[in-house]
């Protein structure tokens, strides 16, 4: 090598590495996004917490616009509500946005459910999620959800009863439904006993010692892990091939670890019951306060039961395709009640993002609700309207099961059994008001957090039959 190929060398890598520098240090010199941090390692927590978090989320939009800092937790966020930002996180760039969730919380569900992770393993567990969620799928087992609704609505007659503890019972049992399909009537006590106390232990305080509540969650679900071995032994020797959620995990070729088939099914429980149980809720609760809506629902409903001849079960697959009014109800309830108010994500590098920088390790959280009550979306967003869903919502305007890779596989399931539900809740029974016969008990406007937004003290009632 002569001299001048040496000088080029050494003065192309000395470019090189001085652009490098200068892109690098050009990023670095990007600004934050517009807010504060508040209090050292306090931050803003108080501040969200004494309030109700929406009010937190609009008055910062208010004051810093659809991107802005703070520090809740012990985290340092970057808080988004333009629905193109938000595509870009769950979408378009969800590589560079990895799910987070606390240390405590991964303990209690188990490592291995898919949705703490990203990349092969969550691709390949999503797949068979989906295989056992899909419409092809969740069709035929219309008639068992509907034996569940109807058990549920009888044991609620006359009683004052508390229509979030009652539609969790109701969630639960099709969660379990459509995991272990048949078999689940076998298991369903001992899995409820474990799951309740589990569940119990996930908003406590992560000390695993003897008489907490953290250690009897961890206790509790050990002994789960270990009913669902039971179960994934008795399916091995006895049938193969069931068209259930287990099924489809056992069907995976590579084949999955106890374990992993464990974590996954707590996970899907804890997914699936709560969400579809506080939406419940708040369809009763809008129902209630709106005659007109509940007149034109049960018309619906009436129409499909006089067609299948006044018969307690016999709804199919095709009957809750003629439901557009209710499923315009559904809709509206998830954007008004927009029961997960927002979403996490992380920066798994340094990102730049609509011109400021998003440090590495920084949270992410895309403001579902803010969006859902932007009049830019939705004109006079805090009225219940749902004719407002005869036209479609404009793209990335309404998410209330997300988007992108990490999007609700429940979303049929849910919206499905919440049809049923509401075909033979307002087929069958009356309100007390008026010449209906639910009666709402108690004040009506209240809303608790926990953590899902929920109609004050899970919302009283009393149902009666209609005659
Ligand atoms: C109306 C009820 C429901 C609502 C509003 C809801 C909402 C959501 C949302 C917004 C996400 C995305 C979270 C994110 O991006 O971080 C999600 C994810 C998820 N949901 Fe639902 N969900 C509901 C019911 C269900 C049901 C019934 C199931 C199970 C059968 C389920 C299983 C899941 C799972 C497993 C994920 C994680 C998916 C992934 O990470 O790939 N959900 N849900």
């Amino acid at each position: 090598m002569d001299s001048t190929t040496i000088f080029c060398l050494l003065f192309s890598s000395v470019l090189f590495l001085s652009l490098f520098k200068s892109l690098a240090s050009g990023r670095r010199k990007l600004p934050l996004p517009p807010g504060s941090l508040g209090w050292p390692y306090i931050g803003e927590t108080f501040e969200l917490y004494s309030q109700n978090p929406n009010v937190f989320f609009a008055s910062k939009v208010r004051k810093f616009g659809s991107i802005f800092k703070t520090h809740i937790l012990g985290c340092r966020c970057v808080m988004i509500s333009s629905p193109e930002a938000v595509k870009q996180v769950l979408v378009t760039r969800a590589h560079l946005f990895k799910p987070t969730f606390p240390a405590s919380k991964e303990r209690i569900l188990g490592k291995q459910a898919f949705f703490f992770h990203q990349g092969e393993y969550h691709a390949k567990l999503r797949r068979l999620v989906l295989r056992a969620f899909m419409p092809e799928s969740i069709k035929n087992i219309v008639s068992d959800i509907e034996s569940v609704a109807v058990e549920s609505l009888k044991s609620w007659e006359g009683q004052l009863i508390n229509t979030f503890q009652e539609m969790q019972k109701y969630t639960f049992n099709v969660a379990l439904f459509s995991i272990f399909g048949k078999d689940e009537v076998l298991h369903r006590e001992d899995l409820k006993r474990c799951y309740y106390i589990l569940e119990k232990g996930y908003n406590s305080m992560p000390i695993n010692l003897p008489g907490t509540r953290f250690h009897k969650s961890m206790k509790a679900r050990k002994e789960l892990a270990r009913i669902l071995a039971d179960i994934l032994s008795i399916r091995r020797q006895t049938k193969h091939n069931q068209p259930d959620l287990l099924g489809s995990f056992m069907g995976d070729k590579e084949g999955l670890t106890d374990e992993q088939v464990a974590d996954n099914i707590i996970g899907l429980i804890f997914a699936a019951r709560d969400t579809t149980a506080s939406v419940l809720t708040w369809i009763v609760k809008y129902l209630a306060e709106n005659p007109s809506v509940l007149q034109a629902v049960t018309e619906e409903q009436e129409a499909i039961r006089r067609d299948n001849c006044g018969e307690d079960k016999v709804l199919t697959w095709a009957d809750t395709k003629k439901m557009p009014v209710t499923s315009r109800v559904i809709q509206e309830t998830l954007r008004v009640a927009s029961i997960l108010s927002f979403t996490f994500r992380e920066a798994v590098e340094d990102v730049e993002f609509e011109g400021y920088l998003i440090p590495k390790g920084w949270k992410v959280l895309p403001l579902f609700r803010n969006i859902h009550h932007s009049p830019d979306h939705f004109s006079w967003p805090e009225k219940f309207d749902p004719s407002r869903f005869e036209v479609a919502p404009k793209p990335n305007t309404f998410l209330p099961f997300g988007n992108g890779t990490h999007s609700c596989p429940g979303n049929e399931l849910a919206k499905l059994e919440i049809l049923i539900f509401i075909h033979h809740m307002t087929t069958k029974y009356r309100w007390v008001k008026s010449h209906y016969r639910w009666s709402v008990v108690g004040p009506q406007n209240g809303i608790q957090y926990g953590p899902f937004a929920l109609p004050h003290n899970g919302l009283p009632i009393r149902l009666s039959l209609k005659r």
